[in-house]
């Protein structure tokens, strides 16, 4: 049987760090190994994988346009890239769309239309307040706008024209506004800084501020947008409207896509400012569409809200049960548990061998991202699984 594992170690340069096991398939929250062994799935690609694995909808849609039309270049138009921008403004508070390729390129494009219109209207302003233990992405300039020094120091210089201020303080944004700044930039949820959930008025409290300052208020929505918080959006959690919003693991449920939106004041590129090769092409667009659909048609954000719900339920009663549980803590499909001890890879590896997978988030933190179309009996699953390893663990 081929080693997989070890060809990786040739090949490949070494920069996940990976847990042990090669997927060969996948189905709905199911994956299986090159072994035959079969997994619940609560990483959902990073939180990608929205539908699930192999979604019907998402492989006919795949499949059908892989048969008509994959990739013309942005010099003509094409439909589903169109449709699917009329899908997204139609459910959205947003007026305008640019598609590209991934996260980060969604990013680098929200940042670069924030420091257009600070050049055209905020009198050259460019600068963009982000927060400590936010993550925006893996470029240069996205590294930068990160706030996590660990991610900065291999790298340096890095772009400037980014500042990090502590997160769910609108204090710390209120301070570190100048003449400079164009535009703030949050995660309504922060996901891979640990999960961090504001309190309930933060962000009304961040939209008043860019108000009053006639700045931009940039949410990044790559993790928590397409239901992963429970709503469509996470902005429809905290009553706020952003002016540019940027999408994309749940957007293509694996079929990778990047995409930024603004509102029609904020949108100010013009011809040839900006632009992607291979972004909005007819095949990414026609898997983006069918999830799409799917979501709003099935009422997915109902589904998420309810078992999430179910599911924060069922991991209260283990924090009840576990003393070394210190904290419980996330909205709809996006959750965290945190240990008072760096035990994250071991329970990791302990779900992993039960049949289970899930994110080590912190040395002392798992993460449970599932695919947005389980019900409570893949909960019930989880939960006895990861509470048969917690009860093998002797403090
Ligand atoms: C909030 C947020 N922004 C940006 C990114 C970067 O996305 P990508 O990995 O597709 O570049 C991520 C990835 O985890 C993310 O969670």
């Amino acid at each position: 049987m081929t080693d997989w594992q070890e060809l990786e170690s040739k090949y490949y340069m070494q920069v996940a760090v990976r847990t042990p096991v090669t997927l060969v398939r996948g189905e709905g929250a199911r994956v299986w190994d090159d072994k035959g062994k079969e997994y619940l799935d609560f990483v959902a690609g990073w939180a990608v994988d929205s539908l699930g694995h192999c979604h019907p909808v998402v492989a006919d849609a795949v499949a059908k346009q892989a048969r008509t039309l994959i990739q013309t270049s942005n010099q003509f138009y094409t439909i589903p890239q169109v449709q699917l921008a009329e899908l997204l403004v139609k459910n959205s508070c947003l007026d305008r769309v640019f598609i590209c390729n991934s996260g980060l390129e969604a990013n680098e494009g929200a940042v670069k239309l924030a420091r257009r219109y600070g050049h055209l209207k905020l009198k050259g302003a460019y600068e963009v307040i982000t927060t400590i233990n936010s993550f925006h992405g893996r470029s240069l300039a996205m590294t930068a706008a990160t706030g996590q020094e660990k991610l900065h120091k291999p790298y340096s210089h890095l772009p400037v024209g980014f500042m990090s201020v502590k997160y769910n303080d609108i204090e710390a944004i209120k301070s570190a506004t100048t003449e400079k700044t164009c535009a703030v930039m949050l995660e309504p949820v922060q996901g891979e800084g640990g999960v961090n959930v504001p309190d309930d008025d933060y962000l009304k409290k961040v939209r008043e501020w860019c108000d009053r300052k006639g700045i931009l208020l940039i949410l990044d929505e790559i993790q928590t947008g397409i239901c992963r918080l429970g709503p469509l959006f996470g902005y429809e959690l905290y009553g706020v409207e952003p002016d540019i919003m940027t999408l994309a693991k749940g957007m293509g449920s694996g079929v990778p896509i990047g995409v930024v939106l603004a509102k029609e004041n904020a949108s100010v590129f013009a011809a040839g400012d900006h632009g992607s090769t291979f972004g909005g092409n007819p095949l990414t667009c026609a898997a983006a569409c069918a999830v799409l659909e799917y979501v709003i048609d099935n009422d997915i954000a109902g589904n998420v809200k309810k078992v999430g719900q179910y599911l924060m339920e069922g991991l209260q009663k283990l924090k009840q049960k576990y003393p070394f549980i210190t904290e419980v803590r996330g909205r709809g499909f996006l959750v965290a548990i945190e240990f008072d001890s760096d035990m994250a890879q071991d329970i990791l590896m302990d779900c992993l061998e039960k049949g289970l997978l899930v994110n080590k988030l912190k040395p002392n933190a798992i993460r449970l991202i599932p695919p947005l179309i389980i019900g409570n009996k893949e909960v019930d699953s989880a939960i006895g699984i990861i509470d048969g390893v917690f009860s093998g663990i002797v403090k």
